[in-house]
């Protein structure tokens, strides 16, 4: 195995930057309000803050610290610690395959984002009127070719960032480009506290309802905690491969899933308002975010700029997580095939183009806000991908992360490996209680949660 040398972050918060931006993306903006609307609000956030709490943040931080142990990607992660022929890499491999069929729908989204940044440019943005927007979403969608060019576009600057390796592409871009969006949203809250739908806004997504929770909503729900929080496919594992060994593992995860989690709320409480402001539907799926914004902006001064900046920093966060999922499926080939990494990564991006076809050309209009009802056979290649991907490979990937790290390391090093650097992770009795939550409440939540969805308990 060709042996180039690792690379490490340039500094401390380059880690936390780096996988927050990997944690930021579509999932809080775009998908996040999406199935929040489809799944009626209220109850479905309950569920979804707590599968964060209890099982994203833990199983974060088991995943960074194999990363951290290994010095490895996903797969060889597993084989260093639990041999060359033991059943556990196979926990790698879904998380290495998870990255490609998460990516390869992940870029038609960003695809859209990228053309609604030119159409923002051009001012074809500024009619105000829910129909109009409406249908230029449907244009954008629907049109399989453009959005396939816009795949391609997106998933070429991916490749050009993660050729140049962990340091100089990913933190710079992190560094600049998530304060921005940040502020960009605070700012937007600010406009939707003033609108007049701004409190049953707020009450669809904090008040208790469960009219609209069905049998796959909290499914949904964790399987969301995972993709949101960039867990369960190795992703965190890979970035953690490039911590040091003071590096604060505890501490850093904490501030990301508060991070991710802040984004995302912030996303609903500047969307819902807009929705009901306008007379628009909360569940209508995938296009929420493409047409309630542009709503907004229509009524505000300046509309123009204000829209390519939002589609800009959306671009940006996308490429932010799509970069950690291209790193991971690129880093297998590179550290266990021995690849170079400006052969891996073209290689990779080929593969995750091709396989993303499909997606962008039955991600017509039609097919969206057909909800989790949908049937399986009855979803589109787009659905399929997103409903395979983040409710059953990844929450099954963690499964068997989670599992590994509690069950099968040992304990004076996991300890050790807990605390490194961290005064949180000092706590009494916060190691042990992190322990048991991975021992017993990840597996069996995950398991009762799969079980229910798959119509066990009638
Ligand atoms: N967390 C990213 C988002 O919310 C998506 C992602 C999933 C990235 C899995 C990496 C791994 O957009």
């Amino acid at each position: 195995m060709a042996q180039e040398r690792r690379g490490e972050w340039g500094s401390r918060l380059g880690f936390i930057l780096a996988a927050a931006g990997s944690a930021v993306g579509l999932g809080n903006v775009w998908k996040f309000p999406y199935i929040t609307g489809e799944n009626g609000g209220g109850l479905f956030v309950i569920i979804y803050l707590i599968c964060i709490a209890f099982v994203g943040l833990p199983i974060m931080i088991g995943e960074v610290m194999l990363g951290r142990m290994t010095q490895r990607a996903p797969v060889g992660a597993f084989t260093k610690l639990a041999g060359e022929t033991s059943p556990w890499r196979g926990v790698g491999w879904i998380g290495v395959a998870a990255g490609f069929v998460i990516l390869s729908y992940y870029s038609v989204v960003a695809g859209w984002a990228l053309d609604y940044t030119l159409i923002a440019a051009r001012g074809e943005m500024s009619s105000g009127d829910p129909a109009a927007m409406a249908e230029r979403f449907g244009e954008v969608a629907g049109d399989g070719l453009g959005a396939t060019l816009w795949h391609v576009a997106f998933m070429g600057l991916s490749v050009a960032i993660v050729i140049g390796g962990v340091q100089k592409g990913v933190e710079i871009a992190a560094r600049v480009l998530m304060p921005l969006l940040f502020a960009m949203f605070v700012a937007l809250l600010i406009y939707a506290t003033r609108l007049e739908g701004f409190s049953r806004g707020f009450e669809f997504v904090f008040g208790f309802h469960t009219d609209k929770l069905g049998p796959g909503s909290v499914l949904e729900a964790l399987g969301h905690s995972f993709f949101t929080l960039s867990v369960g496919m190795g992703a965190m594992l890979t970035y953690g491969s490039y911590l040091k060994r003071d590096d604060d593992i505890v501490g850093a995860s904490v501030a990301i899933a508060l991070l991710d989690t802040a984004v995302a709320l912030l996303a609903c409480l500047v969307l819902f308002p807009i929705t009901f402001t306008y007379g628009m539907e909360p569940a209508a799926g995938p296009s929420l975010v493409f047409t309630n914004i542009p709503m907004a902006f229509a009524q505000l001064p300046g509309s123009t700029i204000w829209a390519v900046t939002f589609f800009l920093l959306l671009v940006f966060a996308a490429l932010t997580s799509a970069i950690s999922l291209l790193e991971v499926t690129a880093s297998y080939f590179i550290d266990e095939r021995g690849w170079s990494r400006s052969v891996a990564v073209p290689v990779c991006g080929a593969a995750i183009v091709l396989l993303g076809i499909p997606s962008a050309l039955t991600a017509s209009s039609e097919t969206f806000g057909a909800g989790m009802e949908a049937s399986f056979i009855g979803m589109s290649w787009f659905d399929l991908f997103d409903y395979v991907s983040s409710n059953w490979m990844l929450p099954l990937c963690g499964l068997g992360i989670s599992v590994f790290a509690a069950w099968r390391l040992g304990d004076p090093e996991r300890r050790a490996q807990f605390e490194a650097g961290s005064k949180l992770g000092r706590i009494a009795g916060l190691y042990l209680t992190w322990l048991g939550v991975l021992r017993w409440l990840v597996p069996v939540g995950i398991g009762l949660i799969m079980l229910h969805a798959l119509g066990v308990f009638g």
